[in-house]
């Protein structure tokens, strides 16, 4: 009744000390916390108290009234009563210790029909993780060549944060693959806004811990956004040339040394580096594989890239080697290559890697298979078969990352 009273006195009167212009904030600098210990009966000095008061903080209780005054109205207010003290001297400084209102907002489905910058990929991923903070994380792992950190997001289920094995999926190793950075990004946001709502998202989310990294490269990528579009490698430079730039996705230390599938000239777009590793950006991304071997495992790493629309798993460097899995790798593989048919009849070409597409030494699914002990690596290359090859329209982002979805939503049921 006091609250409803205080109310309408609000709305009745005006204050002119504490209305604010449309879509002004209330300015209560120099605004006192006044307690004012009330006689018996007094209705009648609470009745004149609210009047003076901007707001009443204690309505309903009897023996005082902690009220927030104008600072002219503090010996008005005061002189209404016997005894009084002031509580708070500046409800203005207060409000600004309180620090500022964080509105975060998850971002919607029209992310998904445009490309981003680099800093804006990174606020998607923030505002992603805000929406959901009891079943995810922003997480780091080492840093560019550059200096800019890994950024990833751990999403986790029913069963807790790390309670379930490793899903890993790294997108943009090769910085002119944008629709990578989208399509990574797209499975995030579906697995996290789709999990309330839709129960085979609810059941993939309960069944693994997801650790997801839209872009790897993050120098390259915003080389390619900056400089060159058709940027491919990092932004490392070797003393003995000019040319810079190592593909870290010829740099994993494993199998490195094997001729063949990479390049030992730094000027080439598969240089595969001076050493076994020595990418700070590979650095990071073992040190995560590695951590999720040794705690809970990973089930099934995921590397996008475009062009081509291929889905392969190892081997990358030898192309008569028959991973000790590969009926199951393909088993998954023919499933995911038929529900991302199922949604738009783009066709994909499954396979070993090497026997595929073409060797590769230092390449991330052989690592994550031969170190990482994952169950299950795959590399995707997107779409689309080379008509826009790297340049794919704004207007295929969407129709890529739907289909592409399901081919992940196949593979983690199969695994
Ligand atoms: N196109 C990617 C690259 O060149 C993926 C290669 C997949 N592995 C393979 N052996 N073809 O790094
Ligand atoms: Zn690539």
């Amino acid at each position: 009744m006091k609250s409803l009273l205080l109310l309408s006195s609000l709305v009745s009167y005006t204050y002119s000390a504490v209305v604010p212009r449309a879509e002004e904030q209330v300015d209560y600098s120099g605004f006192k916390v006044v307690r004012l210990e009330l006689p018996e009966a007094n209705s009648d000095i609470e009745a004149q108290i609210e009047e003076l008061a901007a707001h009443v903080l204690n309505p309903g209780k009897t023996s005082h009234l902690d009220v927030v005054v104008a600072p002219e109205s503090v010996d008005a207010v005061t002189a209404l009563v016997t005894e009084s003290s002031i509580i708070n001297e500046d409800v203005g400084a207060a409000l600004a210790e309180e620090g500022e209102l964080l509105i975060q907002e998850v971002p919607a489905e029209s992310w998904f029909t445009a490309y981003h910058s680099y800093a804006d990929h990174l606020t998607f991923l923030r505002d992603l993780q805000g929406g959901f903070t009891s079943q995810s994380e922003i997480f780091t792992t080492g840093s560019s060549v550059q200096g800019r950190a890994l950024t990833g997001i751990h999403i986790w289920g029913s069963g807790g944060k790390g309670s379930k094995p490793a899903v890993v999926i790294h997108g943009t190793v090769h910085a002119r693959e944008w629709i990578s950075t989208m399509t990574t990004e797209y499975f995030a946001w579906q697995l996290l806004t789709k999990y309330a709502g839709n129960a085979t998202v609810k059941a993939l989310v309960d069944k693994f811990d997801y650790y997801i990294i839209p872009v790897v490269n993050p120098d390259g990528f915003v080389y390619s956004q900056t400089t060159d579009r058709l940027w491919r490698k990092n932004r490392q430079t070797v003393s003995s040339s000019s040319c810079v730039g190592r593909d870290i996705n010829r740099n994993w230390p494993y199998k490195w040394e094997v001729p063949g599938g990479a390049s030992t000239n730094p000027c080439s777009e598969t240089y595969k580096g001076q050493t076994a590793g020595d990418s700070p950006e590979n650095l990071g991304l073992r040190t995560q594989i590695n951590q999720l071997r040794d705690s809970g495992g990973v089930t099934l790493y995921l590397d996008i890239h475009s062009y081509g629309q291929y889905i392969l798993w190892p081997y990358g460097y030898d192309c008569n080697l028959v991973v000790h899995n590969d009926a199951q790798h393909r088993s998954l593989a023919t499933r995911a290559a038929a529900a991302i048919r199922a949604v738009s009849g783009t066709r994909y070409t499954i396979g070993p890697a090497c026997a595929t597409l073409y060797a590769t030494t230092g390449d991330s699914t052989d690592y994550t298979d031969g170190v990482g002990n994952a169950t299950y690596s795959y590399t995707y290359e997107l779409r689309d078969t080379g008509n826009y090859g790297f340049t794919l329209p704004a207007s295929q982002i969407q129709p890529t990352v739907r289909e592409t979805w399901e081919g992940l939503v196949s593979m983690v049921k199969d695994a």
